[in-house]
């Protein structure tokens, strides 16, 4: 990817960072507890759908911008002195979370048009969100096992850039200040 971009991550790209990671971090709970609500709880199970999806469809906002704010001022340096091998796998790993932070809310809309049982999706509890594919019974299941697969894919390649990310900061580079405050 490209390192054009000077010293620093640009304001957007770190309020970005941080933004996007946190909605994903709140709407992957969110999704167990909203599954298991038992129906008898039906405003509970249906409000916290909706969160779920809210937050959704903002980590897809927040993940656009952040695709168009990197494309435009690319990245800074990286530091001196990271290893060559862990800077390909950080580039790696750094491409597959741009394409799961998209492709799982992506994949979360579909399973919602898809499902047997519709539940309308508001954003923010208020403003609908119109399905573009019809209930699908055949496509809903492989959906969702998609769905669900590609977040939990997601989250764990998250666990594991945090843990290089503080171990960084120990060894005493500059990598997370940088993200954090500039
Ligand atoms: C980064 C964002 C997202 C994450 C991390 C995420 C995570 C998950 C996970 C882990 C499940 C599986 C829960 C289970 O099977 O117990 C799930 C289910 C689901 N998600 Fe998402 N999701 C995200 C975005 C979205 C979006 C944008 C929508 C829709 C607009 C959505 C709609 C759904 C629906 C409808 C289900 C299925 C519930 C059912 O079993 O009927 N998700 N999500
Ligand atoms: C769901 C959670 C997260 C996602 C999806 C995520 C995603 C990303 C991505 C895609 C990049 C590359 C930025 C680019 O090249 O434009 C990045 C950079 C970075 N992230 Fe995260 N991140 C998450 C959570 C965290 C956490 C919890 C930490 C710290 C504990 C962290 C620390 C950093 C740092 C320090 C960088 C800059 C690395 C560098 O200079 O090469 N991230 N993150």
């Amino acid at each position: 990817m490209r390192a054009d971009g000077g010293a620093d991550w640009s304001r957007a790209q770190r309020r970005l960072h941080w933004t996007n990671a946190a909605l994903i971090l709140l709407a992957f709970p969110i999704a167990w507890v909203m599954v298991a609500v038992p129906f008898r709880e039906l405003l509970l199970k249906f409000v916290l759908f909706q969160v779920h999806k809210t937050l959704g469809l903002l980590v897809l906002m927040t993940g656009l911008a952040r695709v168009f704010v990197r494309v435009r001022h690319g990245r800074p340096e990286w530091d001196a002195g990271l290893p060559r091998w862990q800077r390909k796998a950080a580039e790696r790993l750094h491409v597959a979370l741009y394409i799961l932070l998209l492709l799982v809310p992506v994949l979360g809309y579909l399973v919602a048009c898809t499902a047997p049982i519709q539940i309308p999706t508001l954003f923010f509890g208020i403003v609908p969100v119109p399905a573009l594919f019809g209930v699908n019974k055949v496509w809903f299941p492989v959906l969702l096992n998609l769905h669900r697969a590609a977040a939990i894919a997601l989250v764990l390649l998250a666990a594991g850039h945090a843990a290089a990310a503080v171990h960084n900061h120990r060894r005493g580079r500059n990598v997370l200040r940088r993200m954090w405050s500039g």
